[in-house]
């Protein structure tokens, strides 16, 4: 296990599409280990495969820190509700913004030996849900962000 290196926005690696993980090797069982290992050191609620740089269909969530998530080929299947609210991610550290989220997402994935499960999550889970899948589909928070994107320093000032 090893911390993976966490690739920041402008790397174009984050705009690429992943691809579907038909198999599971020793290589992506060490990556999924990784990347849960990253998320935790990096303090994130959330990692996808390309933001260590593979392009690979996986997703890795701990909302809680004692709720390990692994979706491998997510699909959502169902989303309702909205919830506005601050966002931020690994690759644009320091940053926050406020992006507008349904409140409650199904979704379809595989587990570690490739059998497939569905998850329903609500509130962070189904923000993190969102905000990793479409990490797979080469995209970012920051282009859905309302009001611009600020430093996580005044979002704090303003909370207190
Ligand atoms: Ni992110």
């Amino acid at each position: 296990m090893a911390i993976r290196n966490v690739r920041e926005m402008g790397d174009p690696v984050l705009n690429k599409i992943c691809k579907e993980v038909k198999e599971m090797t020793p290589r992506t069982r060490e990556l999924i280990d990784d990347m849960f290992d990253t998320m935790y050191e990096e303090g994130g609620v959330g990692l996808a495969a390309n933001q260590v740089g593979i392009l690979k269909r996986i997703v890795v969530i701990d909302v809680t820190g004692e709720d390990p998530v692994l979706l491998i080929n997510p699909e959502i299947l169902e989303t309702s509700g909205e919830q506005v609210g601050n966002e931020g991610c690994l690759s644009v550290p320091g940053k926050a913004g406020v992006v507008r989220r349904p409140n409650y997402v199904k979704v379809k994935a595989c587990d570690r030996e490739l059998n497939t499960f569905e998850l329903e999550g609500t509130e962070l889970l189904a923000r993190a849900i969102c905000h990793e899948v479409e990490h797979l589909e080469g995209h970012l928070y920051v282009e859905k962000v309302e009001g611009g994107l600020k430093d996580v320093e005044d979002i704090e000032e303003e909370e207190e």
